[in-house]
């Protein structure tokens, strides 16, 4: 009773909540995970070269899980692997630049290669660009790397889901925007990297929330939010906000605890929910940033037609209807 009181108050607080100070007082209460509760289990972590996807590669290397890491930097992958392999677990880096989805869908080739069971995947690769770069098929690069990515990924490897769990790093900036739905490429209005990046933040969730629906036979699918890091990401596209938050911001390996949680936990999950610090957390704030059954499904339609995947699995009717209720 007292612990849920905190935690709201925490949640309410938001600085309280996100910070270092957040993550400690939640934290008294999270139970150690079984050291084996990954044993045997292929996990594919994307954005494994860096800061909280590195961190959240050697969290489930103690878990004991199989890992296949992906980023664009081979020599900063290969290094984690080797880490990762220090901590008794076998793991494989595959390079890709996830702004091209047809790069996506021949690393989702190499990934079935490599397996033919994939029991966790972690859409974690992302960034917040200062100005608006398109790739060559002319998307614009937060869309396609923090939203699009993950989706295509998703597709194109659930023939590959088992009981298996999908894991979305989404964030908190995402309490600030709606999706967007009409403008993906940021075509409209003059580019703000803190607005494409909170759009797409957005888009991660209701999509989660989507393919949580769409592969309920298959995989439980969640959004979460790893709290304000200390990471290069932040260092690099919020200096200021770094500069002011700096000795308040988490670790990467407390950024990553929630997202390894939610890959090895025998305790029950909310599929489709956004996580934080091992709780669901509501999805707005604000009743602006919600969207309709109709924009959802042009958002699904959307990622379908500019990934180039027809998804085995689509969300029914219900289901646009029953994420525009999710609070
Ligand atoms: N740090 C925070 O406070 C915070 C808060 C909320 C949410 N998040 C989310 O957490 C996730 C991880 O961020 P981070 O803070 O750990 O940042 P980071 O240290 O900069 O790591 C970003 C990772 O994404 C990969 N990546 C970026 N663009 C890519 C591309 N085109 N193709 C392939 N990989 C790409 C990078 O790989 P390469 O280096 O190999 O290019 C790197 O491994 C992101 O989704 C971010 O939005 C972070």
């Amino acid at each position: 009773m007292l612990r849920q009181f905190l935690d709201q108050i925490l949640d309410r607080s938001v600085v309280g909540s996100y910070t270092r100070a957040g993550f400690s007082m939640r934290s008294r209460w999270f139970k150690e995970l079984p050291h084996d509760a990954l044993d045997g289990k292929n996990v594919v972590v994307t954005g494994a070269t860096s800061g909280i996807g590195r961190a959240a590669a050697l969290a489930l290397a103690r878990l004991k899980a199989r890992l296949i890491l992906v980023g664009r930097d081979q020599g900063r992958g290969e290094e984690t692997c080797d880490l990762a392999r220090e901590q008794g677990a076998p793991a494989s880096f595959l390079s890709c630049d996830l702004s091209e989805p047809d790069a996506v869908l021949d690393l989702a080739k190499r990934i079935t290669n490599e397996t033919d069971r994939i029991d966790v995947l972690i859409n974690n690769a992302g960034l917040m660009a200062d100005e608006r770069v398109l790739d060559s098929r002319g998307l614009e690069m937060t869309f396609a790397v923090n939203t699009l990515a993950g989706f295509v990924l998703t597709a194109a490897l659930s023939s590959r889901f088992e009981d298996s769990r999908v894991i979305n790093v989404s964030s908190g900036g995402a309490y600030l925007s709606d999706a967007a739905i009409d403008d993906l490429q940021y075509e409209t209005g003059v580019f703000d990297g803190v607005r494409a990046y909170a759009r797409t933040k957005r888009q991660q969730i209701l999509l989660s929330a989507l393919w949580a629906r769409a592969l309920k036979d298959r995989a439980r699918v969640f959004s979460m939010h790893p709290g304000w890091v200390d990471t290069p990401a932040v260092r690099n596209a919020l200096p200021r906000f770094h500069k002011f938050t700096g000795p308040l911001l988490r670790s990467p390996a407390e950024g990553a605890d929630t997202m390894v949680w939610l890959s090895a936990t025998s305790g029950e999950l909310q599929s489709g929910a956004f996580y934080c610090d091992r709780e669901a957390r509501p999805t707005h704030r604000v009743g602006w940033t919600k969207s309709s059954a109709a924009d959802l499904r042009r958002l699904w339609l959307s990622c379908e037609r500019l990934g180039g995947v027809q998804p085995e699995h689509r969300p029914r009717d219900e289901d646009f209807e029953a994420v525009t209720r999710m609070e």
